[in-house]
């Protein structure tokens, strides 16, 4: 089993629409079986999005499908509960590939993120970050903390513009690479696709579906950068890891 969290210090990167477009293309479109954690007190915006999908599946008469993914609120964020939530987890071990978790914007010693690193529970954080110096120094200083910690950690860029000169997100994955921390070559377009709520179907943000070819079509990087997270948090403990070129 796998823990696996989009995350970011900061409001706003894409954390939960990546953990929801992360934990679709892990179901249904690599047949894993996925347990999703929403810890974002209070806002929950995951597990409230899957509640507004649902209606608007059922509103229009469509069948859910079979094979969807729980999604569990986590109410209390008291640092023992996230104990007991974590060691819950353990368990599950075995039942479930890969459990995704949406965790708040922030990043201090009482936030839940930290009690799953405490307790050795997380395998993987991806972070979206922008052309900002601001936003690649904390992903760099957050990076550190993961790899003391033994967490793998990968950044990559989201809301890419390519009316913008090439050179300025070149040298992002180059100074990434420069500190050493593991950065993706698999860049994802600020795009309204992604931010298009149920108006019709086969929205790309969706718990309920990953429309594959629709991703390819408009934000092939999305689709590259899954399968490079789950080539990484997968390989062997002996094996060392080469982001795509
Ligand atoms: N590549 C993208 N193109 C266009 N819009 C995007 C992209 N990535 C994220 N967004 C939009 O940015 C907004 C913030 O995204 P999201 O809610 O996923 O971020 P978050 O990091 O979870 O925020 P919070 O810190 O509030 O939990 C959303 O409206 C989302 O649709
Ligand atoms: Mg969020």
């Amino acid at each position: 089993m796998k823990v696996v969290t989009f995350f970011m210090s900061k409001g706003g990167t894409g954390k939960t629409s990546f953990n929801i477009m992360f934990a679709s293309y892990l179901t249904y479109i690599l047949g894993r079986r996925v347990l999703v954690l929403d810890v974002d007190f209070p806002e929950y915006n995951l597990y409230f999005y899957r509640e507004r999908e649902k209606d608007d599946y059922l509103s229009k008469d469509k069948e859910l499908p079979e094979n969807i993914y729980p999604i569990e609120q986590v109410q209390n964020v008291s640092e023992n509960h996230i104990r007991n939530v974590v060691s819950n987890l353990k368990r599950l071990d075995g039942a479930v590939d890969y459990v995704i978790v949406d965790f708040p914007g922030s990043f201090t010693s009482s936030d839940a993120i930290c009690r799953f690193i405490e307790e050795e529970a997380l395998d993987m954080v991806v972070m979206p970050v922008e052309v900002d110096g601001m936003v690649m120094s904390s992903a760099r200083s957050m990076a550190k903390v993961f790899k003391e910690t033994g967490v793998k950690c990968m950044v990559f860029l989201n809301r890419v513009d390519y009316r913008q000169n090439e050179s300025r997100y070149a040298n992002v994955g180059e100074w990434f690479d420069s500190e050493g921390v593991t950065f993706s070559r698999n860049r994802v377009k600020g795009a309204a696709v992604l931010t298009k709520d149920m108006k019709d179907n086969g929205f790309v943000r969706s718990s309920l579906c990953f429309p594959m070819k629709k991703i390819m079509r408009e934000n092939p990087g999305v689709v590259g950068l899954f399968e490079e997270v789950v080539r990484y948090v997968e390989m062997g403990e002996q094996d060392s890891f080469e982001p795509d070129r």
